[in-house]
């Protein structure tokens, strides 16, 4: 404990006398060198607004083994308690609505737990799968 508190304290100190050799030039420069930085620091220093976060892209494939896998084998390649999706004769429509309410005493619906754009992101996988 105290061996680390020390071997900080050395790191910290280092440091600090690397700081001090690297800055000392600068110490020796002109007024107005330091009036350039200042003005330069003046036109920077309204911090422009951060851009809004990009909207989370949907990782498809974790929201199929999350929901869909434990009836649906190989990500929709397979046939489980349901069918193969892939290959599916069902239009992108059918698909969404299919998911979305899904069909009684066979599937549960999806509308109440994944938003609209997940199920939609679940339906343009599901008819992008190859049908082999
Ligand atoms: C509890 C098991 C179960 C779960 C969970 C489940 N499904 Fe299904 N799914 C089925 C069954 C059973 C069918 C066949 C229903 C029928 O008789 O038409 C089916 C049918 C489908 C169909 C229609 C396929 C076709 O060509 O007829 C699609 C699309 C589908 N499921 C997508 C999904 C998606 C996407 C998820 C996850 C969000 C999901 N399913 C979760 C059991 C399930």
């Amino acid at each position: 404990m105290k061996r680390a508190t020390n071997n900080t304290w050395r790191r910290v100190l280092s440091s600090g006398v690397c700081l001090t050799a690297l800055l000392t030039p600068l110490g020796h420069s002109s007024a107005l060198a330091a009036d350039e930085a200042s003005s330069t620091d003046a036109a920077t220093a309204p911090a422009a607004p951060a851009a809004p976060p990009e909207k989370p892209k949907i990782d498809v494939r974790k929201l199929f083994a999350m929901n869909c896998s434990w009836c649906h084998d190989g990500y929709g390649m397979h046939a489980g308690k349901g069918p193969k999706l892939a290959g599916t004769t069902m239009s992108h429509e059918q698909v969404y609505l299919r998911i979305e309410k899904g069909k009684s005493g066979a599937m549960p619906g999806y509308g109440k737990v994944l938003s609209k754009d997940q199920i939609q992101v679940l339906a343009d996988y599901i008819k992008a799968l190859p049908s082999e």
